[in-house]
């Protein structure tokens, strides 16, 4: 496990799940180191910079998450959206700021491994299904298990898992579906199934770049209703492109504009759609 320092004197004790261990696999199950998110905040990313050969990709951002928000992040090609993904899941190292996941886990001292099992999912633009596989044999793979049954689970699948699976199947539109090869299905579907793999890790942050690129525009509504039944249940990044899923999903809540590397716009869609900034950099009215 990484290194892990304390962000405020105040907050409470950081992870340590070396106690848990015997417990997790008595389970089947990875414990979930506890991420402190006692401040009600989840992601705080201040001041960070990446360089790319000089070349400011990200540019001193700073950009908190709460709790439970769905919060869509929009802005130009090139804007750093998915270079922060890169920094949030330790990907990339930022040159100078700080990242940190809740009150203690400094995101920039952790290796992708640690962060992913600390609780944070992304999902790549690109779908990465196991097309030789069934979507329920790629939801049970994806099942947050230890590696050291990971063997034996076919035969160890009980009624709270298969539940799960269940539940999943039907989140992500894939119900009737199950035996189908990951391989046959659509571009949308594959997303949707990636999404419910995201989800059987049960992440308490969820990245998502880009979910409906290169979706009809029958699977992108659908995709926009998969994600308001995830509202508040999950804390949840959304990068987009499409500004109509984008109005679809935001429903009120924050809409963060990023341009060269920085916030250029913080508001609801109707405040940011009536920024005169924003609407000279990216909507191009
Ligand atoms: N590994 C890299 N090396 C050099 N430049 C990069 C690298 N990754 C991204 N960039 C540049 O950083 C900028 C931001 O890229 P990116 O984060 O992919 O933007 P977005 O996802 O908003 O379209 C772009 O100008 C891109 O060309
Ligand atoms: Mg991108």
């Amino acid at each position: 496990m990484s290194v892990l320092r304390t962000k405020h004197a105040e907050s409470g004790p950081g992870f340590d799940n070396s106690q848990h261990a015997d417990q997790g696999f008595s389970h089947g199950r990875v414990m979930q180191p506890g991420v402190d998110t006692s401040h009600g905040a989840i992601l705080y990313l201040e001041d960070i910079t990446v360089s790319f050969d000089g070349f400011k990709a990200i540019n001193k951002l700073s950009l908190d998450i709460s709790v439970g928000e769905l919060r869509c992040i929009i802005g130009p090609n090139g804007a750093g959206k998915t270079t922060m993904m890169d920094v949030i899941t330790g990907k990339t190292r930022p040159s100078s700021g700080t990242a940190y996941f809740g009150q203690t886990m400094d995101l920039t001292q952790m290796t992708e491994y640690a962060i992913a099992h600390a609780g944070i999912g992304r999902k790549f633009q690109r779908p990465t299904v196991f097309e030789q596989h069934t979507v329920f044999e790629n939801l049970e793979l994806a099942m947050k298990v230890d590696k050291r049954v990971r063997q034996t689970l076919f035969a160890r699948l009980n009624s709270e898992q298969r539940g799960k699976i269940e539940a999943i199947l039907t989140l992500i539109r894939l119900n009737g579906q199950e035996h189908r090869l990951a391989g046959l299905l659509s571009h949308g579907q594959k997303q949707w199934l990636e999404i419910g793999m995201l989800l059987m890790q049960e992440p308490q942050l969820i990245l998502l770049d880009e979910p409906v690129a290169g979706m009809s525009d029958a699977e992108t509504e659908r995709t926009a209703e998969l994600l308001n039944e995830l509202r508040g249940k999950h804390s949840i990044v959304v990068v987009e492109h499409d500004m109509a899923f984008v109005t679809e999903i935001a429903q009120g809540e924050k809409v963060t504009v990023l341009h060269e590397g920085s916030v250029l716009a913080h508001g609801t869609m109707q405040q940011i759609q009536a920024d005169e900034r924003v609407i000279e950099v990216y909507l191009g009215r």
